[in-house]
């Protein structure tokens, strides 16, 4: 996320506009090898050992969604944007993914079910996330889990999601969800931050 990114607020976002330059950002594009190597450590360690399927929402130009197809999975993004998505499915050419248009809240996936729901960034902008959570822990298998990175932007005007209030709408959904701190790393953003950043990894 970046400042300008923030100031305009979750509503306002114009997606398709900002694909064109949204892997300028070290953590959105993974660019720098020390960066990427950094989110694909914090990756592996958040999904399964063996060969999954992950459901990449909100997916934007798949920086994820390539990461975890490396690591040998199966994925399916989806994001909202036609930009974000074209973008991601050049990203993702030749690997074992597809991507979709369609709403993060309601994923066009049908009846199919992952092993894991991955989602970075988005959470925070969809209106009534407790609903969303559960459609979210309904698309899982038994024992599959939810990858929610989420964050609190900004200083002066903070935007986002904290991890208390995530931890509290989880509660009735998982039994374990276990939130890991990720602002004092700075090589995952290639900078120093303060702000509040961290994941959330809920089995259910
Ligand atoms: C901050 S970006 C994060 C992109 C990606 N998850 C990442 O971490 O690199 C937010 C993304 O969510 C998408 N998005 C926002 N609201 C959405 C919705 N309701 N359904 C699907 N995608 C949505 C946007 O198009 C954008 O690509």
């Amino acid at each position: 996320m970046d400042d300008h990114t923030v100031a305009a607020g979750a509503a306002d976002i114009d997606w398709d506009a900002q694909a064109g330059a949204f892997d300028d950002e070290p953590d959105h594009g993974l660019r720098d090898p020390v960066i990427r190597a950094a989110w694909a450590t914090r990756l592996r360690s958040w999904l399964p050992e063996h060969p999954a399927d992950v459901l990449d929402l909100g997916c934007g130009t798949g920086s994820l969604s390539l990461l975890a197809a490396e690591q040998g999975h199966r994925v399916t993004g989806v994001d909202a944007s036609s930009a974000m998505v074209e973008r991601a499915r050049a990203k993702l050419a030749g690997r074992d993914a597809v991507v979709l248009r369609g709403d993060a809240a309601a994923p066009p996936v049908g009846e199919q079910r992952f092993d894991v729901v991955l989602v970075r960034h988005v959470l925070w902008t969809l209106p009534r996330p407790e609903r969303v959570l559960r459609r979210w822990r309904d698309l899982l298998r038994p024992g599959g889990r939810l990858v929610l990175v989420e964050g609190v932007w900004g200083t002066v005007h903070p935007v986002g999601m904290a991890a208390d209030r995530l931890t509290a709408l989880l509660a009735p959904l998982s039994p374990d969800a276990r939130v890991e701190r990720l602002s004092g790393d700075c090589l995952l953003w290639g900078k120093a931050v303060e702000d509040e950043r961290y994941v959330v990894v809920a089995t259910v």
